[in-house]
């Protein structure tokens, strides 16, 4: 069994236990600024995050902006994407008072986990992530000292906030069992101090994009949640399909079609098999003006209430000042702690 499927399995008896005792788990998860989050997002992480936080768990979100310059040069609009995101967590669900959302560049306390935690990884280690290695891949670029050691500034992300559970995709599993033998291996040298978390693998299926790739903002390929209807009508309009008049689900051979098929079916609630069965001899047309009712209709009142955030200029600095505190009270906390164990407690005193 590969690590996926076995943190998936694990994931059936965590869900139990988070059921059973949400006070015992705090998550923290998060994402990087890059662009407007979309459908994919939304279906894969922040239907989950409002899920959780429902049911009772202590949720940290924070927008990676460090982690923004790892595989690019063109960072584009970070402090637009930062803002856009927390709109979109609150217009989904997420309860504004209680979530605590924040930012790399905002807590130095965070950052300084950096450095101890370098001295427990190797360099071939590292090298080895085969997340990193798809990335530095993507980016056509040589790789950054950043984009090789990231995994290790997101362990500092988990284990300065002692979250003990990171719901996460294939994508970025390798960076919790990184977290998990950076926190062995200094409990090891130093005594216990660090929990080690545990993935949470969503049950959620992964969203393609409009032309059947993974959706992603930069291939293009994206409903973003903040488009108004009639960009999502023309984004769905722009896909390319094929001129076959039977509509199947046939991601392999029929990606546009699959897409637009998945994309649909995941917003009404049904299968894309079911839904291509239904369309029948409609073709390409009926297909995409279904899809784009669909979605239109799926976001409705999340773009509504969006909307509505948007008018209030302050409500995002406020939440956002609020994260920041926390985190910083959170992140000195645990560089004081980690200090002390270290040997490096005078610091502490003075
Ligand atoms: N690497 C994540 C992504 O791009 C973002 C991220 C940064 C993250 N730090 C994290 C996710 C800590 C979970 C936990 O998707």
């Amino acid at each position: 069994m590969d690590t996926f499927t076995a943190a998936a399995a694990r994931s059936r008896d965590l869900n139990r236990r988070i059921t059973e005792h949400p006070e015992q788990f705090r998550v923290l998860t998060g994402e990087r600024p890059t662009g407007a989050l979309h459908l994919g997002h939304y279906f894969g992480t922040i239907r989950e995050r409002v899920r959780l936080q429902a049911a009772g768990v202590e949720t940290l979100i924070i927008l990676a902006d460090y982690q923004v310059i790892t595989d690019r040069d063109a960072v584009g609009d970070i402090e637009a994407n930062v803002r856009s995101a927390i709109l979109d967590y609150i217009a989904a669900g997420m309860d504004p008072a209680q979530a605590v959302i924040f930012t790399h560049s905002a807590v130095p306390a965070l950052n300084q986990l950096l450095v101890p935690f370098l001295s427990l990884v190797t360099e071939a280690e590292l090298h080895r992530n085969p997340t990193v290695k798809a990335e530095y891949a993507a980016s056509g670029r040589v790789l950054s000292g950043l984009l090789l050691t990231y995994p290790v500034h997101q362990s500092a992300d988990i284990l300065f906030c002692r979250a003990n559970l990171v719901p996460v995709g294939k994508d970025n599993l390798p960076h919790v069992e990184q977290t998990r033998v950076i926190a062995r291996r200094f409990n090891d040298r130093y005594g216990d101090v660090f929990a080690e978390p545990e993935p949470l693998i969503s049950a959620a299926p992964e969203v393609p994009g409009l032309d059947g790739r993974k959706m992603s903002k930069s291939y293009g390929n994206a409903i973003s949640l903040s488009m108004t209807e009639d960009q999502t009508a023309d984004a769905i309009r722009r896909t390319r399909t094929d001129a076959q008049r039977r509509i199947t689900f046939d991601p392999a051979q029929r990606p546009g079609v699959s897409g637009l098929l998945q994309s649909a079916s995941l917003c009404l609630g049904t299968t894309p098999e079911a839904l291509a069965d239904r369309i029948g001899d409609g073709g390409s047309a009926r297909l995409k003006r279904i899809t784009t009712d669909a979605v239109n209709d799926f976001l409705a009142s999340h773009r509504r209430r969006r909307r509505e955030l948007e008018q209030d200029a302050a409500f995002v600095d406020g939440i956002l000042r609020r994260g920041n505190e926390c985190a910083n009270e959170i992140a000195e906390a645990t560089l004081h702690q980690v200090r002390e164990a270290m040997g490096m407690g005078y610091a502490n005193a003075l």
